[in-house]
């Protein structure tokens, strides 16, 4: 009974821990590098569009990390007429889904949807992206340590190289890629920015503009401040008076009455 007692006191610490050993590498923050959003994108365009839409994504809002309306037309418009369109794609949800065994989810607010209390969305997706590993029981001849079985092929495999799982439970690079580890994290880093970004392309707008409101109520603070002053100020005369009037009469009787048994 006793022990019953104790693992049922346990148990949620247990599950806790069973859950905390998901290791996540933090993503570097690039959120205010436009040159690193424009890789991003450019990445994303190339290499993810194929499969994932964003649909919630225009390709004209791509102006706002810096790119012109010819810039966009001329080098990441594949899948649009208009650069007033959002970011769809070409292939059918019914025929991805027949050949990954899942259809592959619209990323435009991936970045959020992923955050847990193992790391922010951007921290899983930068695991994500760097822990593809070779695996022949797959039917894409690929695994992922964060996102188990998973249907997405290791789309990047030419930049990267390929990953072996070693016996450690630690990756090998045994096949070198185009990039050198530290390029590819790099690459990565400026994808998933542009992921974070996707999802919410005003966060550094509005984290200034709280920086602003907290300002203008500091500087509203002051003048409140002195015109409360201004007013209590004829409050605090009056009530002197009133006060004198009542009590402070007495007080004096109280000073002019001679002392008892004198
Ligand atoms: C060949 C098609 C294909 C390409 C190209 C592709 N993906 Fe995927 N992706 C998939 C499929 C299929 C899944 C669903 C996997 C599953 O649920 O098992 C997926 C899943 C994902 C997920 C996990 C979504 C979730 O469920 O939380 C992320 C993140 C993702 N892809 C990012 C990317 C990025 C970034 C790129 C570009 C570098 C990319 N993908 C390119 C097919 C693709």
């Amino acid at each position: 009974m006793k022990k019953f007692l104790t693992a049922i006191l346990f148990a949620p610490v247990l599950a806790f821990a069973a859950g905390a050993t998901l290791h996540l590498d933090s993503a570097p923050d690039k959120a205010t590098d436009m040159a690193a959003l424009q890789n991003g994108a450019k990445i994303f365009v190339n290499y993810c569009l194929n499969c994932h839409s964003a649909s919630y994504m225009r390709y004209n809002r791509l102006k706002d990390i810096g790119l012109s309306d010819a810039q966009i037309k001329d080098n990441l418009l594949f899948t649009a007429d208009k650069v007033g369109e959002p970011m769809k794609l070409a292939m059918q949800r019914a025929e991805a889904k027949a050949w990954f065994g899942a259809a592959p989810p619209d990323l435009s607010v991936i970045a959020r949807a992923r955050a847990s209390e193992h790391g922010s969305g951007a921290d899983w997706l930068y695991t994500y992206l760097r822990t593809f590993y070779r695996d022949e029981n797959r039917p894409t001849g690929w695994n992922n340590v964060v996102f188990e079985n998973v249907g997405m092929p290791h789309v990047l495999w030419e930049l990267q190289g390929e990953q072996v799982m070693g016996a450690d439970h630690k990756l090998q690079l045994v096949k070198p890629g185009k990039m050198k580890p530290q390029e590819f994290d790099a690459a990565i880093g400026d994808l998933v920015a542009y992921l974070k970004y996707m999802g919410e392309p005003v966060a550094e707008f509005r984290k200034k503009l709280g920086v602003i409101v907290l300002i203008f109520l500091a500087v509203l603070f002051v003048f409140a401040y002195a015109l409360k002053r201004e007013y209590w100020k004829d409050i605090h005369k009056l009530l002197f008076l009133y006060v004198n009037a009542y009590y402070g009469a007495s007080r004096n009787e109280r000073a002019t009455r001679p002392q008892s048994g004198a």
